[in-house]
C-alpha cells in the first residue's frame, strides 16, 4: 500500500511538528481547533478516511462505529488511555485500535511526585497566602504541613508511571507499597524495595499516601469507593494522575471536608472537571489534567501515533495495538 494514498484524519489540533510529519507521509486532514469535534463531525470524518486519529474527549462507542461505515480500519489514538474508545466494538468490526504508551510516563510521574510533595507541604496554600497579603513574617506555628520523608506510599497499579513515581518517591525517603493483580518482576521489586499487597484493602489501611496509577476500565471504576476510602487512616492523602472515574470523587470531597482524610492532589476528575464540592474542599491541590503536558511528551505521543499509522499503511501490525484483556485489570496502560 502506498502510504501517501492512505487517508488520515486527526480530531484535534496537534503540535506543529507532528502535523507536518503526518502531512508529509499521508493524505491528512488536520484541525485548527483545540476543542473536541461534535459527534456528527467525527462520524463524517470517519466515513471518509482509512485512519482516524482521535484523542481524549472523543467518545467512540459502538453507535459511533456503526455510523462510521466500512472504510476506516485503524483508530490511532493520540494518548495512552483508551477508556473513551469501545475497543471491543471496534475490533468486532475489524478495526484495530492503537495508543501511545510509555512516552509520557516520566512526565506523568513528575506531576504525581509534585502532588505528593505539594499537598502535605501546603505548597499552593502558601503561594495563595503570599499573594493575598496573609504573610506577616515567619512564625514557629504558621503554615505547618506534614513531613514526606519516612511515609509509606501505596501505589495502585505499579506499571510504567507507577514505577517512575516509585523511583522518585524513594529519593524523597518514602517506602514503596503497591497493589497489582500480580507482583512485578522480582528484580524491579527488589530494586525499589517495594512491598506487594495482594489485598488492596489491607494496603490502604497501612499507607500514608495513595497514588492511583491503574487505567480506568469497568473493573476499576470507583475502585476507591467510599468503603475503601474509609479504610485509609485520617492522616492519609490521595493522589491521582490516572483517571478520575477510579475514585468516588463525591465521597473523597466529603471525607476531606469532614477531616476523615487529610487531603488530595488530583489531576483528573470523574466528570472531566472538578466538582464544586471538590473545588471548595480544604487541603486539595487540583490541576487541569496536565500531567503529560510537556512539549516533549506531546511530540513523542505524536511520533508514536505516526509509527502506528505507518506500520499499518505498510501492511504490518502496528506495535501499540490495544489488546483487550491485557489492560482490563490493574496493570496500568500508561
Ligand atoms: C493519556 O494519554 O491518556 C493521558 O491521560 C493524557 O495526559
Amino acid at each position: 500500500m502506498n502510504a501517501k494514498s492512505i487517508r488520515v484524519a486527526v480530531t484535534r489540533k496537534l503540535p506543529a511538528s507532528v502535523e507536518g510529519r503526518l502531512s508529509d507521509l499521508f493524505e491528512t486532514t488536520l484541525q485548527t481547533r483545540s476543542a473536541p469535534l461534535s459527534l456528527a463531525a467525527l462520524i463524517d470524518l470517519a466515513q471518509h478516511v482509512d485512519v482516524l486519529a482521535p484523542t481524549l474527549g472523543d467518545r467512540l462507542d459502538a453507535a459511533f462505529f456503526d455510523a462510521a461505515g466500512e472504510r476506516m480500519k485503524l483508530v490511532a489514538n493520540f494518548g495512552a488511555g483508551t477508556d473513551h474508545i469501545d475497543v471491543a466494538a471496534a475490533n468486532a468490526r475489524g478495526i484495530t485500535v492503537t495508543n501511545t504508551p510509555s512516552v509520557l510516563a516520566e512526565d506523568a510521574a513528575d506531576m504525581a511526585m509534585a502532588l505528593i510533595l505539594a499537598v502535605p507541604r501546603r505548597l499552593v496554600e502558601g503561594v495563595r497566602a503570599l499573594e493575598t497579603g496573609q504573610f506577616h513574617g515567619w512564625s514557629p506555628t504558621w503554615m505547618l504541613g506534614r513531613r514526606v520523608r519516612g511515609k509509606k506510599l501505596g501505589i495502585i497499579g505499579l506499571g510504567r508511571v507507577g514505577e517512575a513515581i516509585a523511583r522518585r518517591a524513594r529519593a524523597f525517603g518514602l517506602s514503596i507499597h503497591y497493589h497489582n493483580r500480580k507482583p512485578i518482576n522480582p528484580h524491579i521489586e527488589e530494586e525499589l524495595d517495594a512491598t506487594y499487597w495482594d489485598s488492596l484493602d489491607q494496603m490502604l489501611a497501612r499507607v500514608d499516601i495513595v497514588s492511583v496509577n491503574c487505567p480506568h476500565t469497568p473493573a476499576t471504576f470507583h475502585l476507591l469507593a467510599r468503603r475503601r476510602l474509609e479504610l485509609l487512616q485520617p492522616h492519609a492523602y490521595v493522589v491521582n494522575v490516572s483517571r478520575g472515574e477510579i475514585v468516588d470523587e463525591e465521597a473523597l470531597a466529603s471525607m476531606i471536608e469532614e477531616g476523615r482524610l487529610a487531603g488530595a492532589g488530583l489531576d483528573v476528575y470523574e466528570r472531566g472537571a472538578p466538582s464544586e464540592k471538590l473545588l471548595k474542599a480544604p487541603n486539595v491541590v487540583l490541576l487541569p489534567h496536565m500531567a503529560s503536558a510537556t512539549v516533549e511528551s506531546r511530540i513523542e505521543m505524536g511520533e508514536r501515533m505516526i509509527i502506528n499509522i505507518k506500520m499499518f499503511a505498510d501492511g504490518h501490525k502496528p506495535p501499540d495495538r490495544v489488546i483487550l484483556g491485557l489492560d482490563d485489570d490493574l496493570e496500568p496502560d500508561v
